[in-house]
């Protein structure tokens, strides 16, 4: 199977982003699987332009399925309309400035299902977790809770103090923790790895075992860096 190489761009994509998507599909094919979670704004555009090379996604769905009075939400069935193939819940943003729990993360997963979304379900513990120890608790109680019985496409391993800031687990510290989700989740769940993934360190983190893939945020934005991350996927 190849590998999952995920771009989250998050609230970034003003104009000169479509540019970078433009030369990022002028690398197709590639030796992963590529999927790019734009802003909704982009969605219909890039899925549209995408035309399957690409796995076109959302960052968020409303846990609510069909047409409903829910101002500002859009449902997976909107997405899925609009060219959306899969969809990220639970990323640990949303969790924090959103203030969703697993029950909801849950609710929204089996809602991206019931549309044909392939849903990607981020856990991940907060500094203040790993120093207490609870690492594995904290992940195994998210596994236990935001995860539908069936059906999930992909968890990606997100701890929360390596987003964005440019530390990252050693990688000891990343294959135990992907051991331990592979033993909850059995062989099927792509399991990824998502927090200060750069160039520079993908090599070592796409070596790893159990790891499948990686979600990447600040380096998706640039085609020039994505694609060296993709170049780093572990041939299929
Ligand atoms: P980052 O973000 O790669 O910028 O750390 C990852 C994510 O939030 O998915």
């Amino acid at each position: 199977m190849k590998q999952f190489i995920a771009g989250n761009w998050k609230m970034h994509g003003l104009a000169p982003a479509t540019a970078e998507f433009d030369a990022l599909l002028a690398a197709a094919p590639f030796p992963a699987d590529v999927a790019v979670f734009p802003p909704l704004t982009l969605l219909g555009h890039f899925a549209a332009h995408a035309a399957g090379r690409i796995v076109v996604g959302a960052q968020d769905v409303s846990a609510v399925a069909g047409e409903a009075a829910r101002t500002g939400e859009v449902s997976a069935q909107l997405l899925a309309e609009a060219g959306a193939r899969a969809v990220i819940v639970g990323h640990s943003e949303r969790r924090e400035h959103h203030r969703e729990d697993d029950a909801l993360i849950r609710a929204k997963a089996l809602a991206a299902q019931q549309a044909g979304l392939l849903p990607i379900i981020c856990v991940g513990e907060t500094g203040a977790e790993r120093d207490a120890g609870a690492v594995l608790a904290v992940i195994a109680r998210q596994l236990a809770d935001a995860l539908p019985a069936s059906g999930v496409y992909a968890v990606a391993y997100e701890p929360v103090w390596a987003i964005g800031t440019g530390a990252t687990p050693t990688s000891d510290q990343i294959a135990h923790v992907h051991a331990a989700m592979r033993a909850h989740t059995g062989p099927s769940i792509r399991l990824l790895y998502g927090g200060s993934v750069k160039p520079a360190n993908a090599t070592a983190i796409l070596a790893l075992p159990n790891v499948d893939g990686a979600l990447v945020g600040g380096a998706s934005l640039r085609a020039q860096e994505f694609l060296a991350i993709i170049g780093a996927a572990r041939p299929a």
